[in-house]
């Protein structure tokens, strides 16, 4: 275990275990659909790519990422597109493919944002969902687990750009972020 995680929340072979399943529904829901499966970057990156290979039908993908503007404030004006889909996305069943819910916002932003442009459909898959932290009104179709409110990292989280690689989630020290 790395020294900066206090605890391991959930390990790499229990990890690989919930994406199974995940895409198992993923496959199911949209057989014979061809969805166009959108990772949100940076984050979902690591639980994008097993995603997508669990869940072994035919789909496309695409990357986006954004940032956020802070909770005050409302409307899609909620996050800043830091890279856009290189498709147009009308009349596709899209799923967002998020590491983590924590406020919503970003995730209520880009599921009006696609709905906007016209998708048939937009659903959302998060690995992680901090439902006490949520602020805005978003719900996932697909969660891998609902966790507290705890500061987490690896498989794709990172704090400062560190621990994404980390194949386990663990819960990061305090004495890290409060030094
Ligand atoms: C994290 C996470 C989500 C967002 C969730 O990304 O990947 O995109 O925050 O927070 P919210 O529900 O409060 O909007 P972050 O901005 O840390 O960027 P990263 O994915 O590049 O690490």
């Amino acid at each position: 275990m790395h020294k900066d995680v206090e605890k391991i929340l959930f390990s790499e072979e229990r990890i690989a275990r919930r994406v199974a399943e995940l895409g198992g529904e993923i496959a199911r829901d949209y057989e014979g659909e061809a969805p166009l499966m959108v990772c949100i970057l940076k984050g979902a990156c690591v639980f994008f790519a097993d995603l997508i290979r669990a869940a072994g039908i035919p789909l496309s993908i695409d990357f986006m990422a954004v940032s956020s503007y802070g909770a005050g404030s409302v409307s899609s004006g909620r996050v800043k597109i830091e890279k856009e889909v290189g498709q147009d996305v009308s009349g596709r069943h899209v799923v967002l493919v998020e590491d983590i819910i924590d406020t919503g916002n970003s995730l209520c932003a880009l599921k009006e944002l696609f709905s906007s442009r016209g998708a048939a459909s937009v659903k959302i898959c998060a690995f992680l969902d901090k439902k006490a932290r949520r602020t805005a009104p978003v719900e996932a179709d697909y969660v891998g687990y609902e966790i507290e409110d705890a500061f987490v990292v690896g498989y794709g989280l990172d704090y400062a750009e560190r621990y994404r690689q980390l194949p386990y989630i663990g819960v990061l020290r305090k004495e890290v972020y409060e030094k």
